[in-house]
C-alpha cells in the first residue's frame, strides 16, 4: 500500500474502531484538535503507564510530579518562550496559504532522501544477499552527492535560523526553487517570526485581569519545583523529576492527524546533574530511551537519531529519536542537554536561589539538566500506524489486524460464547469475564458468527479471543485464539489468567530493555 493510502487507512481505522475522533465533530471539528475515544483513551493510558513505570518506578533516583497547566506569567519570560518560542512563517502570495519556512526546506530535503532510498533499493535488488547497505551508502557516488546536498542545505538553514537571518531563509527557498505544495506557485512573502504560545486571562474584571499563557511544555513546571522536590524528597544529584501532562502550541502548520496538534500531551523528565558530566548523561539517556522504544518490538530499523544543527535557545546538545511514520522518518522524542539555562534564568527572574549543595564535593552549584521529552500523542501514532496491517491469508482473503504490542492493547481478551442463544454458554462466558476483569480489561462479544467476531477483535487490536462452546460446559475447557498467529489452543479455564498475563505483563516487556 502506498504511504499516503496507508496513512488515510490509519486515520479512518482510528475512527471506525473507537480510537481517535475529530474534536467537536458535529460542528465540523476544530483543526488539529482531537478526542481520544473509548479504545484510544485506554491505549494512551497504557503508553503513559509504560513510560512512567520505566522512568519513575524503575529508577530509584527519579520521582514524578503533576504541576499545574497555568503558571505565573514570568515563568515564560524567564524560560525564553515569550521572546524566542517562534516559528518562521512564510505566505504564498497566490494561494494565500501559510507555511513554516523551515518545514518547506526540510520537506525538500526529504525528497532528496527519497532518491537515496531508491538508489539503495535498486542496489539491494542488484546485489541480493551480498548487499551491504552501510558500505553502499558510504561509497556510492550518487548517494554521497545527494547526502552532501542535504547536509549543505540543512547546515545553511540551521545557521540562518540561529542567526535570525530570515532573509537568508527566504533566499534559500527561492534558490532551491521550492514551490507551494498546493498551487505550485513560487511567489513568496518575506519570512516572519510567529509566537506559538496561547494567551488567556486570569481574573474577572478587564482592568485587574492577569495575562497568562497555556504552558507550551511541561518542563517549566519541573524547573520551578526543582528545589521543593529536592528538599522534600531528600534527593541527591544525579536525580530526575518526571511528569506527564497537556501542553498547548498555536501550531500554524498543524497537519498529519495527531502528529502535530494544538493541544497535546508530553511525557518529560528533567535529570539534574553535576556541571561537566552532561556529555556522558546525554549518551546514557540516548541509549536508555532508544532501548525503551525498542522494547516494544516495533522494528529496530524504524528508529534513528537525528542530531540538531540548530540548537534551541537553552541547549548545548540535542538529538531527536525519529520514527518511521507512514509519511517518513519524523521526530518522536527529543533528548536535550539544557545546561543550567533554565534554573539560572528562574533564579534571575524570581530572585530565589535554585542551587544544590553537594555534600560529597562540599560545594554549591546550579545543576545542569538532561531532558528527555516525548509526545504521548506522537507515540500513540507511532504505535497505532506501525501495528495496522492488512494480511493476505492462505485462502486469499485479506484480514485487517491491529498488531498492537500486547502490553499496550486497550482490551487484553474478548470472551465469546459460540452460540448467543445458548444460555449455559453465555452464562459461563460472563463468569469468565467477571473473573478475568479483576486483572485485565476484558470484553464480552456475542453478536454475529464467531469468525466475524474474531475479525472484529483482530481489527480492534485485542490479543486474545476466548471461545466458550458445548465442550466447555462438560469439562471446563475453552479455546484461546492468538491475534497474531490465529493459532487456537484448548485450555482449562483455570489456565487463562497465566496465559494472558505472560503476554501482557509490563515486567516481561520492560525486561527487554536489559
Ligand atoms: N521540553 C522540551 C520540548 O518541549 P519539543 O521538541 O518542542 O521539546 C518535545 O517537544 C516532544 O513533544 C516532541 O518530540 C514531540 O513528540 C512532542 N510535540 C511537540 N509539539 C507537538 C505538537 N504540536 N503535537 C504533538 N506533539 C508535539
Amino acid at each position: 500500500m502506498a504511504n499516503e493510502d496507508k496513512f488515510k487507512k490509519v486515520i479512518s481505522h482510528a475512527k471506525e474502531y473507537g480510537y481517535v475522533f475529530q474534536s467537536s465533530e458535529i460542528y465540523d471539528g476544530l483543526s488539529a484538535v482531537y478526542d481520544y475515544a473509548q479504545n484510544g483513551a485506554e491505549l494512551k493510558k497504557n503508553i503513559r503507564d509504560y513510560w512512567w513505570k520505566a522512568m519513575v518506578q524503575m529508577h530509584d533516583n527519579i520521582v514524578g510530579i503533576d504541576a499545574a497547566i497555568f503558571m505565573h506569567p514570568t515563568t515564560w519570560k524567564a524560560s525564553g518562550h515569550v521572546d524566542a518560542f517562534n516559528d518562521p512563517l512564510i505566505d504564498n502570495k497566490d494561494s494565500k496559504k501559510r507555511y513554516r519556512a523551515d518545514v518547506l526546506v526540510e520537506d525538500y530535503c526529504a525528497k532528496i532522501e527519497g532518491k537515496i532510498n531508491k538508489e539503495v533499493k535498486k542496489a539491494e535488488k542488484r546485489f541480493g544477499d551480498a548487499f551491504n547497505k552501510d558500505e553502499f551508502v558510504s561509497t556510492n557516488g550518487r548517494v554521497l552527492g545527494y547526502q552532501e546536498k542535504i547536509d549543505t542545505i540543512l547546515k545553511r538553514l540551521g545557521q540562518s535560523l540561529e542567526n535570525e537571518d530570515l532573509a537568508d531563509v527566504k533566499a534559500l527557498i527561492e534558490e532551491l526553487g521550492i514551490a507551494d505544495p498546493l498551487s505550485g506557485s513560487k511567489n513568496w512573502t518575506d519570512v516572519k517570526q510567529f509566537n506559538l504560545m496561547f494567551g488567556t486571562k486570569l481574573g474577572a474584571s478587564a482592568d485587574t485581569a492577569m495575562d497568562l499563557y497555556l504552558r507550551p511544555e511541561t518542563a517549566q513546571g519541573i524547573f520551578v519545583n526543582f528545589l521543593n522536590v529536592q528538599k522534600t524528597g531528600r534527593m541527591k544529584i544525579p536525580f530526575g523529576i518526571a511528569q506527564t501532562g497537556k501542553a498547548f502550541r498555536n501550531e500554524i502548520v498543524a497537519r498529519q492527524f495527531i502528529f502535530r496538534m494544538r493541544e497535546f500531551e508530553q511525557m518529560e523528565m528533567q535529570f539534574f546533574i553535576k556541571p561537566g558530566t552532561q556529555k556522558e548523561w546525554f549518551e546514557y539517556w540516548k541509549d536508555t530511551r532508544l532501548k525503551w522504544h525498542k522494547s516494544l518490538g516495533m522494528g529496530d530499523d524504524n528508529y534513528r537519531f537525528h542530531d540538531h544543527e540548530k540548537l534551541a535557545h537553552y541547549a548545548d546538545a540535542a538529538t531527536d529519536i525519529e520514527f518511521n511514520f507512514p509519511f517518513g522518518f519524523k521526530e518522536l522524542e527529543g533528548i536535550h542537554s539544557r545546561t543550567d539555562f533554565d534554573l539560572k534564568q528562574h533564579e534571575e527572574y524570581s530572585g530565589k536561589k535554585l542551587q544544590y549543595f553537594d555534600h560529597e564535593d562540599n560545594e554549591n552549584y546550579t545543576p545542569y539538566v538532561l531532558e528527555t521529552s516525548i509526545g504521548l500523542d506522537r507515540m500513540f501514532l507511532a504505535v497505532f500506524s506501525n501495528s495496522l496491517v492488512d494480511e493476505t491469508l492462505e485462502d486469499g482473503t485479506v484480514r485487517t489486524v491491529l498488531k498492537l504490542p500486547a502490553v499496550l492493547a486497550p482490551t487484553k481478551a474478548a470472551v465469546l460464547p459460540l452460540v448467543r442463544k445458548d444460555e449455559a454458554l453465555t452464562k459461563m462466558a460472563k463468569t469468565i469475564v467477571d473473573d478475568l476483569k479483576w486483572e485485565f480489561n476484558v470484553a464480552y462479544d456475542e453478536k454475529d458468527a464467531v469468525g466475524r467476531r474474531y475479525r472484529r477483535q483482530d481489527a480492534a487490536g485485542t490479543p486474545f479471543c476466548i471461545t466458550v462452546d458445548g465442550e466447555s460446559i462438560e469439562d471446563n475447557t475453552v479455546t484461546i485464539r492468538h491475534r497474531d498467529t490465529m493459532e487456537q489452543k484448548r485450555v482449562n479455564v483455570e489456565e487463562l489468567r497465566d496465559i494472558i498475563k505472560k503476554e501482557v505483563d509490563v515486567k516481561e516487556w520492560l525486561m527487554k530493555m536489559k
